[in-house]
């Protein structure tokens, strides 16, 4: 199986572009041009570096790199420039990637994309209190990439939907990201069950093992797909 992944130079790209090689899986990373990766992926046969940034991809572009994918992930993030451009970022990748699946690839493809727990599925009935709902606001009004975030995951359950003949999806949401060594044990809830004010923690790894999982095993996949699962550190094991 073949995994394009953007976003694979990020703090949690890179975990999962890990994974994926130690589930013995074939990635093809796409990363800007400047942009440092690990020298092991240059040298794996299992790896492609594709050197482009993904704003300036065609549709016809991206159709030629994912003809031999199974599977997409994206674990783009606006980093530290968050009022810089573009401001859709991933919502624009994730438009284009559905374009390119839609004129090129194999059906069943896998969509996994990286989101937030701070973005409410509409699908279910997730309310939140009145104060998290005004934070919630200011947020969006104040930090383009969490609107970026939630209109990337709107795209898929509005556009895309559950019954889309070649694209199938995940959204995966974790909360306040932490950096750790090793995978740990983790949990997975339909919904948040922490708020804006007292978030759940999950670290990079555990996401890029999940996110690794899930295109990987066709149960956990079948568990998730149309879903957003949320993701947080737990003393159970999933
Ligand atoms: N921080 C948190 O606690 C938290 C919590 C929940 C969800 N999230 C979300 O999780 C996602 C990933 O987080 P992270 O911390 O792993 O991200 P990160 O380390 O900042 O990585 C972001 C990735 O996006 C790429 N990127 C940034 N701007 C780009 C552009 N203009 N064109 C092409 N690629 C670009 C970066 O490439 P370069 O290496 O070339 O810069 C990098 O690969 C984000 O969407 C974030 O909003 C974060």
């Amino acid at each position: 199986m073949t995994t394009l992944v953007l976003g694979a130079s990020g703090a949690t790209g890179k975990h999962l572009v890990e994974q994926l090689l130690l589930m013995g899986q074939h990635v093809k990373v796409v990363v800007r041009p400047l942009t440092n990766i690990p020298n092991a992926w240059n040298d794996n046969d299992r790896a492609t570096i594709i050197r482009a940034n993904i704003s300036e991809m065609t549709v016809d572009e991206i159709a030629n790199h994912i003809k031999d994918c199974q599977a997409i992930a994206s674990c783009l993030g606006h980093g530290s420039t968050i009022y810089g451009k573009p401001r859709k970022l991933v919502t624009d990748a994730v438009k284009i990637l559905c374009s390119a699946v839609e004129k090129n690839a194999s059906e069943n493809v896998k969509i996994v994309l990286m989101n937030t727990a701070g973005f409410r599925n509409k699908d279910l009935n997730e309310r939140i209190s009145f104060g998290q709902r005004i934070m919630m606001g200011i947020i969006r009004t104040l930090v383009p990439p969490h609107l970026d975030n939630e209109e990337a995951a709107e795209f898929l359950r509005l556009n895309i939907g559950q019954k889309n003949a070649k694209i199938q999806w995940v959204v995966v949401r974790p909360d306040n990201l932490t950096n750790e060594e090793n995978v740990t044990e983790y949990s997975l809830c339909v919904s948040p069950t922490s708020t804006l004010f007292n978030p759940s923690k999950i670290s990079r790894i555990n996401v890029g093992h999940f996110m690794a999982r899930l295109i990987v095993g066709n149960d956990l996949w079948k568990e998730w797909k149309g879903k957003m699962p949320v993701i947080c550190n737990a003393p159970q094991k999933y």
